[in-house]
């Protein structure tokens, strides 16, 4: 059969308002036209994250029922470290209560001041945490991966030039070598086994520690078994174990591919290096075994872990990005190529070209989302990024809007309807205009700042 089904049926529905543009233009004009601003009800299709937006399955459901609340030694925990272990074979594993206290936990120890700290692309709470310790940040992603038309196979990989002259530069300063997969900020490119394993040998040859960002690891290992020689009649769950066994611990965020809404973990060989760790964890999260989660949180994540890895659902999930891809491609509205894991990324910049990035294209399209279709995206661009520390303005690399697709959670008539929106607003795109940001904090914008519509040109 051609069509790829929704591999569930389903049992539980969560109605979704229905909204006219009247009503969306006075929610938009009372929230400033700033998307986060907005009351989730009042959206019909949410795509702002796929980050603990997902639906959780009966069995998840049924394990949080089994869920033990107990303070110390849970037996939920000893299901969470199993699962995790069966998947990652890592010897420390430290349950937080999301991805960025994992992040947090690690660099308040490896991030001393002046550290350097290398990755394919690091996400805003990784960076956040690396800066917060007075160290810095680099993205080494390669060359293919910046340019949203191209396609590539592995549009996350490291440059492998790049890293070891980086490594010879930096030296000593250098604590942990990081990997992000799939590389979220760039797109939700994959990265390939041939490129882990590339970076760890280089990473152990400097004696550095190499630390992946795990969040969409099954997406990143479907990608792998499609694309990679010699790896398409290979279990995913050996892909992953490939991929972990080459680490020396990671941070994860449970409510990507644990298919839970809340979670995460450190996970850690070294002995010295997980008991500081932990001994960090008891004072901001929680005891080592609930780490800042409930004993139920455990359960379903332990259970997700072992759905996240079914073939028929990862193929259902990125099939829908592609499929969504396809069609506005056909449109003519420029997407970054191919299909990355999680979401669809639109080049505002290159589709609503009349309008400078100064007057945030991507701000504009995300509106015309919001009120043509009642879709909420995200914008990726001069609004998140513009501000300079001197309190001037330029553009961002580029101008994108994320579509990301909650897990398990719209069919394939949601994406049809995605789809419609855009061939409507193809119809008056010229005729979009940009905005002026009126109020805004100093540091993270995005989430607060207030806009007032420029007129059309
Ligand atoms: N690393 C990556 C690659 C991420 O995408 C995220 C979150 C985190 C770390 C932090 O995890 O949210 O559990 O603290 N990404 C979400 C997003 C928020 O919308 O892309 P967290």
């Amino acid at each position: 059969m051609k069509t790829i089904i929704e591999p569930f049926r389903i049992k539980s529905v969560e109605p979704i308002r229905m909204t006219t543009r009247a009503e969306r233009q006075d929610k938009l004009c009372a929230a400033h036209y700033n998307l986060f601003t907005l009351q989730s009800q009042d959206v019909l299709i949410d795509l702002l994250t796929d980050s603990g937006t997902g639906a959780m399955s009966a069995n998840q459901w049924a394990a949080i029922m089994r869920g033990d609340e107990s303070y110390a030694g849970s037996p939920s925990f000893q299901r969470f470290e199993a699962a995790v272990r069966r998947l990652m074979p890592f010897q420390h594993i430290i349950p937080t209560h999301q991805g960025r206290a994992a992040e947090a936990i690690l660099f308040s120890i490896l991030a001393t001041p002046g550290a350097n700290i290398p990755s394919n692309t690091h996400f805003d709470t990784t960076r956040g945490n690396i800066e917060a310790g007075g160290a810095f940040a680099h993205d080494l992603v390669i060359d293919e991966g910046k340019d949203p038309a191209l396609i590539h196979p592995f549009k996350g990989n490291m440059d492998l030039d790049r890293l070891r002259a980086y490594l010879a530069e930096h030296g000593e300063s250098v604590p942990c070598v990081m990997l992000t997969i799939t590389n979220n900020a760039g797109g939700g490119q994959p990265v390939s086994l041939e490129n882990i394993r590339a970076v760890a040998r280089i990473a152990h040859q400097h004696n550095r520690l190499f630390i992946i960002d795990g969040c969409r690891f099954a997406e990143n290992a479907w990608f792998i078994k499609q694309r990679e020689d010699g790896q398409k009649d290979r279990a995913i769950s050996d892909i992953v174990r490939d991929c972990f066994a080459e680490a020396d611990g990671m941070t994860m965020s449970a409510k990507k591919d644990g298919l839970a809404n809340i979670g995460g973990w450190l996970a850690l060989n070294d002995a010295e290096l997980a008991e500081r760790a932990r001994a960090r964890l008891v004072m901001t999260e929680g005891f080592p075994t609930y780490g800042g989660l409930a004993g139920r949180d455990l359960d379903a994540i332990a259970q997700g872990l072992s759905e996240v890895i079914d073939e028929d659902y990862l193929h259902y999930r990125i099939r829908t990005n592609e499929y969504i891809i396809e069609r506005l491609d056909a449109l003519g509205v420029p997407v970054v190529k191919p299909a990355g894991g999680h979401a669809v990324f639109v080049d505002a910049r290159r589709w609503l070209s009349h309008i400078p990035p100064l007057s945030y294209p991507g701000q504009a399209l995300a509106v015309a989302l919001y009120l043509t279709g009642g879709i909420r995206s995200c914008e990726i661009g001069t609004v998140m990024f513009g501000r300079q520390p001197d309190g001037s303005e330029k553009p961002a690399t580029m101008d994108l809007v994320r579509l990301a697709i909650p897990r398990r959670t719209y069919t394939q008539s949601h994406a049809d309807y995605i789809v419609e929106t855009f061939a409507e607003l193809a119809t008056m795109k010229d005729r979009l205009a940009g905005f002026r940001i009126t109020e805004a904090p100093r540091l993270l914008r995005h989430f607060t700042c207030k806009f007032a519509p420029l007129s059309p040109a």
